[in-house]
């Protein structure tokens, strides 16, 4: 065994570690056209996994009239497999020493006998930073200046290929990659995008909002990266653009790459919103008096399980174990749990009844029986061994710190954040936020905050503060969910305030997030912000929204 095979090799995990998912034949095909505009070009694919790029390419070079393949293309991979597909996709006369096996970033094109290449393109492997293998970490550390120079931060190791792969280029080459969607969203991805729009003399990234990868498991989104005019480079900002399918992604392609000068930039608010818009969310933030959520309380995380499916069962699923309801509490393990506002007796009954897993393995101050401690054993070798949650722990079966929070908050959202109420004192696990209120803070003031942020008002300010994923979800870290605006006082009795509560929790419990939304509006702010406001804070919620969903 070599250090590649010492990788994981099993299908699934060989997914995860060399981040395999292979990319269309009809996707690959579009970028092989894009970048190879001369019969004499020579094609570098640096990772060409299960081989749709180099069948496009081959067959891009057939329509230029171009049989010479072995000058031609060249490919590596780290992956034994992809040189099975290799043999079975690619003819004969192909399978020349022009494909290496190997680690991409620790090649140059010297070890495809080459001096550079005209079109680098391909689908690189996305793997997040703290998941790279040390292997891999190491060629990472022996790249050139020039390459990490455009890398800032702990960046996914697509972005490490895509600044490797400029290093092969001829002046005047081509780059085109499938890259996931936080190429454009990504803080890590700003710097990489710098030195991107200042080697090239025109950068385009376009977002498909189709998803590509979804036989494969992954609700990824897409942005295809095409850059002309290698060392032409003018600093002009990369241009965006946007289309709903592969089909649309062709005629862009063909007709319109370069061109899309309407579309905004970079850097600029393409994401966020006009002049007009902030200066009335400004406007709104001063009659309503908004201040943050942070003077209101504190947001943590939930507890930290360190094996979720050891800890975290279906009723039944403790049935089948024989443990006893003694040591089983119920526990919010995902957000998505939630229905409404706060939680309700019938909501832990619907976890009952559908057989949810929510219900988790609680040992503190309670003798061990003989059923939990043999259940126990099945994991004890884990716990005195790799676990470094187990191992930070006192007893490591006890993974309840005994904090109650007053309310629950989403990490990841797709509609926006929302505040539940955990009226029946259950725990949460580290998916999600606990929330504890300042104790001036009254029960009927904790009405209030649930039901700002569901207004509008706050649901935009949520927008602005988080970040959108490559998936079209808002990621909200705690000091986002701090910032988020509210408005500091209502003039509401409460009576109104628990009726309104109980309206917009029903409308939630309903999927009827809209409706909520605007009831929220109306409840709050109906007499305090004009019409012409309201319809101003909707429409850029809406803007800031589709930007994100891109569906
Ligand atoms: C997202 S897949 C794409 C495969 C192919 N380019 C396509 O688009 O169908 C990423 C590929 O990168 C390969 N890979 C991962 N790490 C690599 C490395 N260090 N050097 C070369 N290839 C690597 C994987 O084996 C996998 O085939």
């Amino acid at each position: 065994m070599d250090c590649f095979d010492s990788v994981l090799v099993s299908e699934q995990s060989k997914r995860q570690a060399y981040g395999a998912y292979y990319t269309p034949l009809r996707v690959a095909s579009l970028l092989a056209n894009w970048a190879i505009t001369n019969r004499n070009d020579v094609v570098l694919e640096p990772c060409f996994g299960g081989c749709d790029f180099l069948e496009a390419i081959r067959d891009r070079f057939e329509v230029v009239d171009q049989q010479d393949f072995d000058s031609h293309i060249f490919g590596c991979d780290i992956d034994p497999s992809a040189f099975l597909h290799l043999s079975s996709r690619m003819r004969a006369s192909t399978l020349t020493g022009n494909f290496l096996r190997g680690d991409f970033l620790s090649m140059t094109p010297r070890h495809f006998g080459q001096t550079g290449f005209d079109a680098v393109i391909g689908n690189p492997p996305y793997i997040k930073n703290d998941r790279i293998s040390s292997f891999q970490l190491e060629s990472i550390k022996r790249l050139t200046k020039e390459t990490t120079k455009s890398i800032k931060g702990r960046v996914n190791l697509w972005a490490y290929f895509v600044a490797h792969a400029m290093s092969f280029l001829r002046a005047g080459g081509r780059m085109a990659f499938v890259l996931p969607g936080n190429f454009l969203t990504a803080d890590y991805s700003a710097h990489l995008r710098n030195e991107l729009s200042s080697k090239f003399a025109q950068v385009t990234a376009i977002s498909v909002a189709e998803r590509l990868f979804l036989s494969q498991g992954t609700e990824e989104r897409t942005v295809v990266l095409l850059c002309e005019k290698y060392q032409q480079g003018n600093a002009r900002p990369i241009n965006v653009m946007y289309c709903s399918n592969v089909e649309e992604l062709g005629n862009l392609l063909v007709t319109n790459v370069g061109a899309a000068n309407n579309i905004p930039e970079i850097g600029d608010d393409y994401s966020r919103l006009t002049n007009e818009q902030n200066n009335v969310f400004s406007g709104v933030a001063k009659q309503i008096n908004a201040g943050n959520i942070g003077k209101l309380g504190n947001v943590y995380i939930g507890i930290v399980l360190g094996d979720k499916k050891f800890f975290v069962r279906s009723l039944s699923e403790w049935k089948e174990e024989s443990i006893s309801d003694t040591y089983i509490r119920p526990i919010v393990s995902k957000f998505s749990y939630l229905n409404g506002i706060c939680i309700r007796t019938y909501d832990i009954h619907a976890w009952k009844l559908a057989d949810m897993p929510c219900f988790f393995l609680n040992t503190r101050g309670k003798r061990l029986g003989r059923i939990i401690r043999n259940y126990l054993e099945t994991n004890v070798k884990h716990a005195e061994g790799s676990n470094s949650t187990f191992k930070r722990r006192d007893i490591w079966h006890q993974p309840d710190d005994g904090r109650i929070a007053d309310a629950f908050i989403g990490c990841i959202s797709h509609f926006g954040p929302r505040l539940v109420l955990n009226s029946k004192k259950i725990q949460a696990a580290n998916s999600l936020y606990r929330f504890d209120f300042f104790s001036h803070v009254s029960n009927i003031e904790r009405k209030v905050l649930a039901i700002s942020l569901i207004a509008t008002f706050s649901q935009l300010s949520a927008e602005l503060q988080g970040r959108p994923l490559g998936s079209g979800g808002l990621k909200l870290e705690p000091k986002d969910i701090m910032n988020i605006l509210i408005p500091m006082d209502t003039k509401k009795t409460a009576a109104e305030i628990s009726i309104a509560f109980k309206e917009i929790d029903n409308l939630v419990r309903c999927s009827r997030h809209e409706a909520a939304r605007l009831f929220a509006d109306n409840f709050l702010f109906g007499t305090i912000i004009t019409k012409e406001q309201q319809k101003v804070l909707c429409e850029s919620l809406k803007r800031i929204r589709t930007h994100r969903h891109r569906e």
